[in-house]
Parts: structure tokens; sequence; C-alpha cells
């Protein structure tokens, strides 16, 4: 069974996506720790109420430490608004994957999180959007494109209508790729994955 590390930042609502499929034996994981770089953030609550061990941790070298001494076969990032080291990201070389809510490679990057993502989508004036599971590589939002999912956008959408009707897709793709992760159906050739049916 692989051992999964969540990182948030925020509300967890992916997180709670993950758990739940846990629960229902959807997923054949186990979360070993779920890490906030956010003191405040309700996912570290999400994880507790679940009797998951969920750490407050802002600095990377000791998120590192973490991962390691739990010796996570997984990284997901769910909304961890903080931007990874290449000291980071080359400890853990495909084994950390981030959900972004829009369709990569537009909106996305330095600067584009939550909220902004969908106001820069409206703005834009896109008639689809959507969300993006990938692997994380030394860059913003660069590494191969594992899961990609749509809605439409509808020009009287707000930020918030959009991100609502993202976030529902977003924890579907996340919790099929977190499961066709940990039972090893995942590969990648160059910047092409391909999952195994
Ligand atoms: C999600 O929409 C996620 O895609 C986004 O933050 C939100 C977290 O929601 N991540 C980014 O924007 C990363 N660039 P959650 O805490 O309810 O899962």
């Amino acid at each position: 069974m692989k051992n999964i590390a969540v990182l948030i930042s925020g509300g967890g609502s992916n997180l709670q996506s993950i758990i739940d499929a846990i629960e229902s034996r959807e997923i054949k994981g186990k979360i070993s720790v779920v890490i906030s770089n956010k003191e405040n953030a309700y996912g570290l609550e999400r994880a507790r109420k679940h009797n998951i061990k969920a750490v407050f941790l802002n600095d990377e070298r000791e998120i590192i430490n973490e991962l390691k001494k739990n010796e996570v076969d997984l990284i997901v990032l769910a909304g961890f608004l903080k931007i990874l080291s290449s000291e980071f990201t080359n400890s853990f070389e495909n084994k950390i994957i981030n959900i972004h809510p829009s369709l990569i490679p537009s909106f996305c990057g330095k600067g584009f999180y939550g909220l902004k993502v969908h106001q820069a989508a409206i703005d834009y004036g896109v008639k689809v959007s959507g969300a993006t599971v990938h692997f994380v590589d030394e860059n913003a939002d660069t590494g191969a494109i594992i899961a990609q999912d749509t809605v439409e956008v509808y020009p009287e959408d707000s930020a918030e209508d959009l991100q609502k009707k993202v976030l529902e897709i977003e924890h579907k793709i996340l919790k099929k790729v977190v499961k066709d992760f940990c039972d090893d159906k995942i590969r990648k050739k160059d910047r092409v994955v391909f999952i195994d049916k």
C-alpha cells in the first residue's frame, strides 16, 4: 500500500476527496501525513477529524525531513500555494503531483492560484476551462500532464461561479489520478503520460 502525503494551504476540499476515496476503499493507499504551510488552514482540521497526522510546517527543509521520515511514495499538492525549490522537486522525482484549476498551459505559472486563475480565464473570454493534474518539476506548473477535464464557461459567470464548477471536476480527476498512482498504472515517457487500462 502506498504512503501518501498531502500538502495544503487552505480549505482542503481536494484533500477531503482523497480521504473519502481511501475510506470507501476506492484508493488503495494511506495518508501518512498532511502538511500545511498555513497554521490555520481548515484542511489540517479535516485531517485530524479522520485521525490523520496533520502538521503546520513552513520551512522547506523541515517539510522534506517530514516527508522522508514518513517514507512517502506520493506527494499530492492539493491547493499548496508555495513554490517548491529544485532541491525539493529533485528529491522526489516523479513522486509529486499537483492539481491546478485551469487547462494547463493556459492560466498557470507563478502568480496564478485560486480565484486569480478563474478571473484571468473569464477576462480572456474563454468558453471552456477546466482542471489539470500534473507531475511537479522544478518550474511552476510545467511538469508532464496526467489528467485534464473541462467545464463550460458562460459570459455571465463570475470567478466564484467558475471556481465552483472547476472544483467539482478537480475532486474527480485528482481522486482518479491518486487511485491510478496507487495501482501503479501511471507511466511517463519524456513528458507524455500513459495510464494503463
Ligand atoms: C484548488 O482549486 C486548487 O486547484 C488550487 O487551490 C484550490 C484549493 O482548494 N490550487 C492552485 O491554484 C495551485 N496553483 P482546496 O483547499 O479546497 O482543495
